[in-house]
């Protein structure tokens, strides 16, 4: 099975590179199920039901979210509705939306996608490590579903690691989203389970992660907001990770990086190519 994680897509420039490259990459990749997090979507903050939609017509088979989730408040309404878009699962029980759901993908494999987000330096909230147990504990990997994903919306890489460690094994992909930058140490953890510290953004990377340098270097040097943070408009690279997965296990076989677009080095997982 085939997977592929974008990373937080921010603003026009990150819709348009997704909406650009990703429909041929499922094709030519046979990809049998993506996960995009569109937290900042919506002008650099939040999104709305028409601009998820873009994301799943462009090849998403779900949309993630993190701290920004309800900055578009027309999002407190299609959460509730549209099950392809998951909030972080560990928001207080009354909160509007779903924090994980399962999904068919495109070669029949039953998907959960959980969606979490970290408790250091974020907006409190309940114990992610509780609310993944209950998730997987009710929807064991190789019993009850074939992959597990999930985008765990944190700020420290330390929180982000023992995450990974603590689901070894028992999932099939654990990636961090939210810092906007791509860690180099995505790989298969000894439990099976691919595991990348954070994916990166599709946006524009000559940017201040995602955000116009201007305003954040004004504020820098002179601590006064003098306006409002805008998305940078140049050309976005597309990031995350591709994951090959044993269909009888859901464990990761293969893994690499993707980094597609100006700014960054280029990253492609050469394994699916290899076998056209
Ligand atoms: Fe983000
Ligand atoms: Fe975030």
């Amino acid at each position: 099975m085939r997977l592929l994680f974008l990373g937080d897509v921010v603003g026009r420039s990150g819709r348009k590179v997704v909406k650009h490259r990703l429909p041929e990459l499922v094709s030519r990749w046979r990809l049998d199920f993506v996960v995009i997090n569109g937290e900042n979507a919506a002008g650099g903050f939040g999104i709305t039901e028409p601009i998820c939609q873009e994301l799943l017509d462009a090849g998403a088979d779900c949309v993630t979210s993190g701290n920004h989730v309800f900055d578009q408040k027309e999002a407190l309404v299609f959460a509730a509705r549209q099950e392809r878009f998951l909030r972080p699962l560990n928001y207080p029980p009354q909160t509007p939306g779903r924090g994980a759901n399962i999904f068919t993908a495109r070669n029949g494999a039953r998907v959960l996608v959980v969606n979490l987000m970290g408790q250091l330096f974020m907006p409190a909230l309940d114990d992610p490590v509780a609310a993944v147990v209950r998730e997987i504990e009710a929807m064991p990997l190789g019993r009850e579903c074939d992959a597990i994903v999930v985008d765990f919306h944190a700020e420290a890489t330390s929180e982000k690691q023992v995450m990974g460690a603590f689901l070894d094994g028992k999932a099939s992909l654990v990636v961090g989203t939210h810092t906007h930058v791509p860690t180099a140490d995505h790989r298969i953890q000894p439990g099976g389970t691919a595991y990348m510290s954070d994916v990166g953004m599709c946006g524009d990377y000559d940017s201040i992660i995602g955000m116009q340098k201007d305003e954040p270097l004004h504020r820098a040097m002179t601590k006064i907001a003098s306006g409002r943070l805008g998305p940078a408009m140049g050309e976005a690279t597309l990031s995350g990770i591709a994951v090959e997965l044993d269909d009888t296990t859901g464990l990761a076989t293969k893994v690499s990086a993707l980094r597609l677009g100006p700014h960054l080095e280029e990253a492609v997982p050469t394994f699916w190519d290899e076998d056209r």
